[in-house]
């Protein structure tokens, strides 16, 4: 799909369709004004009628409206004027975006980008628009034998801004905004991808594929036989169970200056996560597919990365396995020595990610990075304390923790920050190693965090919590792309490109 930003007015477009906003009750916008006019009253007079209220979602496809040029006029119930807010804002433009695609327009001028959304500028409600647009138009059907498609989708989006000053900025949010929805896309489709298909080794080919598409990216691989050289061994232990090997690849951006320290993702890229021996129960156990949705992050990250053209150096990390119960899987009571050295108590073979992060943690140590964040979909308690909502975010670097949340805060991709306090690490504490892998039922998230945090002394790092906002679950089961916009805004303000009021 195509987008344009334009300043321009109703009685002048020539398009399939033009897209106004109508607020609560029956009150029209600037430009559903004009175009009234120019009817000669045919909307207010409709609206008296009782054909739209204006409330948010409403929505009232016109054909051949008098003296107007373009083809048809959808009608948008906004709301209360006063009460458009960002959430609203977002879910209007969705739904704005899948009639025009069931209703034959191909293209559409759309004037809800004009609109007042509190607290924010014409650079968000563009990018949020362009970012919404290709996140309603989703689908994944790779795998459907018979493919339901329209007849005639939407190709082209025009958002309109108030005053040509503002042109700039609205192509400077579409440039970003296509970034971010096309490395989403990679995160959702490779996320989607059923276990049987998407293993360690799949996530490799992945990578390559991306390395092959830019001269600025190059790509290698730690199989089981380098990790073994390296004394990964918590990493190689949790795959044991699984005949599909473990895999680590890595992917290198070089866009900054040649010896400028890079900052480095590292994904949780557990292909399928059945727990292993202390074994999952049956119900909804398939979602543990999505158990590498921190490494579908990443990589659909570093498409967004390559895309925008960052002048930064970028480290990916898809820690690609599988956690399967069989003769050779691990059991709860065993000791590991990871490769830093530490030893790790076995207590519950499902808290596999962090085993597999610790010596992906450890492992890239070599690149003396100016930042590490990693991400994970690590424990059910993050979706317990905050639901779909928010990614959990920590850190015991307050900066870095405060600038992730800025990027969350702009994107309205949004993430919580739970404490990573030295009284927590108590609870993890073993009378046979150093650490135990679980803690008790208390705070849950955070012990995971208290155990990663042991394994990243040597930078600044910060850990994202994504279980509650890798996917939904239910009627809407699918990957979501997140928080492929809020590590873009993070890499956006520290490379200088972010658009400032
Ligand atoms: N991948 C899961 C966490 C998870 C569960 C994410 C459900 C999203 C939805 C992780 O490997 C896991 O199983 N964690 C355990 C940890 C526990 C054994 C301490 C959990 O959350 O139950
Ligand atoms: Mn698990
Ligand atoms: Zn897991």
């Amino acid at each position: 799909m195509e987008f344009f930003v334009k300043s321009g007015s109703p009685e002048k477009q020539r398009s399939a369709c033009i897209v106004a906003g109508v607020f609560e009750p029956r009150r029209l916008s600037a430009v559903a004004e004009q175009l009234d006019e120019l009817s000669d009253g045919y909307i207010s007079n409709l609206l008296r009628r009782g054909d739209l209220e204006g409330k948010a979602g409403q929505m009232l496809l016109l054909h051949q409206v008098p003296n107007v040029p373009s083809e048809r006029v959808l009608l948008v119930g906004c709301g209360k004027e006063r009460e458009l807010d960002e959430r609203q804002y977002k879910q209007i433009i969705a739904k704005t975006i899948k009639t025009l695609n069931e209703t034959g327009s191909m293209e559409a001028v759309c004037f809800l980008t004009e609109l007042h959304v509190k607290g924010r500028d014409t650079y968000w409600k563009v990018r949020q628009a362009v970012e919404a647009a290709q996140d309603s138009l989703y689908t994944f059907l790779q795998l459907k034998t018979k493919k339901d498609e329209p007849r005639r989708p939407l190709r082209k989006m025009v958002f309109n801004v108030s005053t040509r000053r503002e042109l700039q900025e609205g192509e400077k949010a579409i440039e970003h905004a296509i970034a971010i929805a096309k490395g989403a896309k990679v995160t959702r489709d490779v996320a989607n991808m059923p276990p049987n298909i998407c293993n360690p080794l799949y996530l490799w080919e992945q990578a390559q594929q991306l390395g092959e598409q830019y001269e600025k990216i190059t790509t290698d691989v730690v199989d089981e036989a380098k990790m073994a050289e390296l004394g990964m061994n918590s990493y190689l232990t949790v795959g044991r169970g699984s005949e599909n090997e473990s895999m680590m690849s890595l992917i290198h951006y070089n866009g900054g200056e040649k010896d400028a320290a890079p900052i480095v993702f590292v994904g949780k890229g557990l292909t399928f996560d059945s727990g292993g021996i202390s074994i999952k129960p049956g119900a909804g156990m398939d979602e543990m597919k999505y158990d590498m949705g921190g490494a579908a992050t990443v990589l659909g990250l570093m498409h967004t990365i390559a895309a925008l053209d960052l002048p930064l150096n970028v480290v990916g990390v898809l820690a690609g396995c599988e956690n399967m119960p069989d003769g050779n899987a691990y059991r709860p009571g065993d000791v590991l020595t990871t490769m830093s050295g530490q030893t790790v108590e076995v207590l519950n073979t499902d808290a596999e990610g962090r085993l597999v992060l610790c010596d992906a943690l450890t492992y890239v140590e070599r690149y003396q990075p100016e930042t590490v964040i990693d991400i994970a979909t690590l424990t059910g308690a993050c979706i317990v304390a905050l639901g779909s909502f928010a990614t959990g975010l920590m850190s015991q670097h307050n900066p870095l923790a405060h600038e992730l949340l800025n990027a969350s805060e702009q994107s309205s991709d949004r993430a919580w920050r739970l404490p990573l306090w030295d009284e927590y690490q108590e609870l993890i504490e073993s009378p046979f190693a150093d650490i135990a892998n679980v803690g008790g039922r208390a705070a849950g998230t955070i012990t995971a965090g208290c155990f990663l945090a042991r394994f990243t002394k040597k930078y600044n790092w910060a850990h994202l919590d994504i279980a509650g906002t890798a996917w939904n679950s239910g009627a809407k089961k699918g990957a979501t792309g997140r928080p492929v916009p809020m590590l873009t805004q993070f890499l956006l303000n520290r490379s200088g490109l972010a658009h400032e009021d």
